[in-house]
């Protein structure tokens, strides 16, 4: 069975070897043992067969606004709906929370259009520039995709978000969502 839950700490060497091997293929920055420590709660992983599969992270960057990162899946368990199941726990957290936009920067835009997020544009989102990207080498060169998904105000006042795409339909086909198991299920936190 495949679990989705809450990053702990007792999680975070086993994490590691994953997130070092996209971070050597370039695909992720750099996060060290230290960095995750002291951000374990904005981690959520993805479990299966006694092994941590995937993994990704949850940044606030200000009162309406939290960035995903580090999202990463082991390959031999891509395309079975973990990196979506990562992605609608870290938007349940942004729900919890009431923060209404998550966006995400990537090479692989297609994945999250494919789960309801929507193309932006890098310079709509100034707290990221200013926070991350002006100190970026490759500020004037950027090979990223700006994506955002944006949560109604009916989402965060009825506690019932369920992630669909601008069409309504919902992120996670019902064939999917029974093989992925979340111990921290919409509603139980909230
Ligand atoms: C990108 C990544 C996280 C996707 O994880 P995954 O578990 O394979 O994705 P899922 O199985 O949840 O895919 C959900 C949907 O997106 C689609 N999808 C997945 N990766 C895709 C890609 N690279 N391009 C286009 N569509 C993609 C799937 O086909 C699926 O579509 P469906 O609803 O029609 O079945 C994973 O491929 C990965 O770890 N890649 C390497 C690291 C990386 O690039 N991370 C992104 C950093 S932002």
């Amino acid at each position: 069975m495949i679990i989705v839950r809450k990053a702990r700490l007792s999680d975070v060497s086993r994490m590691l070897p994953l997130l070092e091997e996209y971070t050597r293929q370039a695909e992720i920055l750099p996060r060290t043992q230290d960095d995750i420590y002291r951000t374990i709660r904005e981690w959520v992983i993805s479990e299966a067969d006694n092994r941590i599969i995937g993994m990704g992270s949850l940044l606030i960057m200000w009162h309406d606004l939290a960035e995903i990162r580090s999202l990463v899946v082991n390959p031999g368990y891509q395309g079975q709906g973990v990196g979506r199941g990562i992605v609608i726990q870290l938007i349940e957290e942004a729900h919890r929370l009431r923060i209404p936009k998550v966006f995400a920067l990537t090479r692989k835009p297609d994945f999250f259009l494919r789960i309801g997020f929507q193309p932006t544009k890098i310079k709509h989102l100034p707290r990221k520039v200013n926070r991350d990207c002006v100190f970026c080498s490759k500020f004037h060169a950027c090979d990223e995709v700006a994506v955002i998904t944006h949560l109604t105000l009916q989402d965060r006042l009825s506690g019932s978000f369920e992630p669909s795409d601008p069409n309504g339909t919902p992120i996670i086909p019902q064939t999917k969502q029974s093989a992925i198991h979340t111990p921290y299920p919409p509603g139980i936190s909230r």
